[in-house]
């Protein structure tokens, strides 16, 4: 279960992402394209002013997990130059290192490519943090010089939650982090 939000003491930080548009996942009328459209401008509004690598991923994995339903698991992994090391994130606790091509993270940091896996059961390798997980998408997060720098990772207790839409809405909310550590 998530944990009971906290109204009001985030009153200064939610106005720097609120649009005034609501268009929560969990509501009916929103598509999920749609909702992805307002994540990534939410995101976008909370790393505006900001390039700290940990702050924006933080921000980042809790608007996620706040605003996508059926998500146990939010969260980034860094890569150290040797492998990858947990980042930010929310949900349970997580292994600490993933080597580079183990498990659905490695496999998505060492080929630079999103791993969207419909059934984790059916990974070879994948590495469970959460028993209940049982969908994954996984974004490589690189530079445009190509420098790795670690990945985006959501979990799912439902089979086949995620698919194409999460896939291109997370690899842009993966963009806009990316341009954020350029920030001057
Ligand atoms: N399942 C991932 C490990 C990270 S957790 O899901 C948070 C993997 O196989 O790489």
């Amino acid at each position: 279960m998530k944990s009971p939000r906290i109204k009001g003491s985030l009153s200064s930080c939610r106005r720097l992402y609120d649009s005034g548009v609501s268009s929560h996942a969990n509501d009916p009328a929103g598509s999920p394209s749609a909702n992805y459209a307002e994540l990534t401008a939410q995101v976008k509004a909370l790393v505006a002013a900001e390039k700290d690598r940990v702050a924006n991923a933080a921000n980042i994995a809790a608007l996620l997990y706040d605003g996508l339903p059926e998500v146990n698991w939010a969260g980034f992994y860094f890569y150290d130059g040797r492998e990858l090391v947990l980042g930010p994130f929310q949900g349970k606790p997580a292994c600490v290192r993933i080597a580079l091509g183990k498990g659905v993270c490695g496999t998505a940091a060492a080929s630079r490519t999103t791993q969207l896996i419909a059934d984790v059961h059916a990974f070879d390798g994948h590495i469970a943090c959460d028993a209940d997980s049982r969908s994954e998408v996984v974004v490589p997060l690189a530079r445009n010089d190509g420098t790795l720098v670690g990945v985006l990772d959501l979990d799912s207790p439902r089979p086949e939650r995620f698919d194409a839409i999460d896939q291109r809405g997370l690899e842009d909310i993966a963009a806009v982090f990316i341009a954020s550590l350029e920030h001057a």
